[in-house]
């Protein structure tokens, strides 16, 4: 799933010649929602219309998205957080599929903003929090199913944000996390974000270095990519039980462990889908 979106994107930026057009559909199909949009993201900053080119697909890929999670992790009738919900697409995919309550929280608060405008325009009900997944401001048990997706690269702290988000979760409540995997070869070829060589592996202080005075980037907000063995270790070592991860080989016996070992390595994401050992109250 994550493969394929991060493929279009990649189709999305060679294509940024037509993009003028882009922000123009964005405009055309989530009018209020653009009005915040193009002000938070400048017309002068020098990747506009490839911003413009992946948020005019976000609805679509909320979408899909979302039905990808609820193969393993049951969204209708369930209270559900999403942390790291940027500008909301996967909280309003997720309000669509029948949740309960949709809660959505991201560093930034201006993101919020835009959530909150672009959550209404679509005609859904979803809650917009500005905060930190290192710090969640939940108590404990409040969600009945936790997702992160494409954030772990970002925050300060992998282990704090693990522990947090099985902190929220209801027992028996399930946790998607998934990410960029760090010494995938395709990352380390064409980073996600800003589409260099080689930073996926660097360290955040050079990453950044190189990325605002060397390529005189505007800024850069990318941390440490994550490595999937460490992060499954991290879920496990916290109590959470995995119960669907999208590394598994399934290749035989004799070559199985070597060829699992190596994917989940250098395969470009990760998905781990981990169960609060438990039993839900609700
Ligand atoms: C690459 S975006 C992913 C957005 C969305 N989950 C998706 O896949 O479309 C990463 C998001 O994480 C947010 N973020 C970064 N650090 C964070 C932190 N410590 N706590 C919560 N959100 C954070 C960023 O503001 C950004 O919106």
């Amino acid at each position: 799933m994550h493969l394929r979106t991060w493929r279009r994107r990649a189709a999305a930026d060679d294509t940024s010649s037509g993009g003028a057009s882009r922000s123009l559909a964005l405009q055309q199909a989530e009018p209020q929602f653009f009005e915040l949009w193009q002000v938070a993201v400048t017309p002068e900053d020098p990747q506009f219309e490839r911003w413009a080119a992946l948020e005019s697909e976000q609805l679509e890929i909320g979408r899909r998205r979302v039905a990808e999670i609820e193969r393993h992790v049951p969204l209708q009738g369930k209270d559900v957080l999403d942390v790291g919900c940027q500008w909301g697409a996967t909280c309003i995919a997720i309000a669509q599929a029948g949740a309960t309550s949709v809660t959505g929280l991201d560093v930034e608060e201006k993101l919020m903003e835009g959530a909150r405008v672009r959550a209404r325009e679509q005609g859904v009900e979803a809650t917009f929090v500005h905060g930190f997944a290192e710090t969640l401001p939940f108590p404990d048990a409040s969600f009945d199913a936790v997702v992160c997706v494409n954030v772990l690269e970002h925050v300060r702290d992998h282990e704090q944000t693990i522990r947090e988000l099985l902190r929220v979760l209801r027992p028996g409540g399930r946790l998607h996390l998934d990410g960029p995997n760090r010494f995938s070869p395709w990352w380390f070829a064409r980073d996600p974000h800003y589409q260099l060589v080689g930073i996926s592996v660097l360290p955040p202080g050079i990453g950044e270095h190189y990325v605002t005075r060397v390529r005189n980037f505007p800024s850069y907000d990318v941390g440490t990519f994550p490595v999937a063995q460490v992060i499954e270790r991290r879920l496990k070592a916290n109590g959470a039980r995995i119960v669907w991860r999208s590394l598994d080989s399934g290749r035989p016996k004799l070559l199985g462990r070597v060829a699992a070992n190596a994917k989940s390595a250098l395969w470009p994401m990760f998905v781990f889908v981990a169960e609060k050992p438990g039993t839900s109250g609700s």
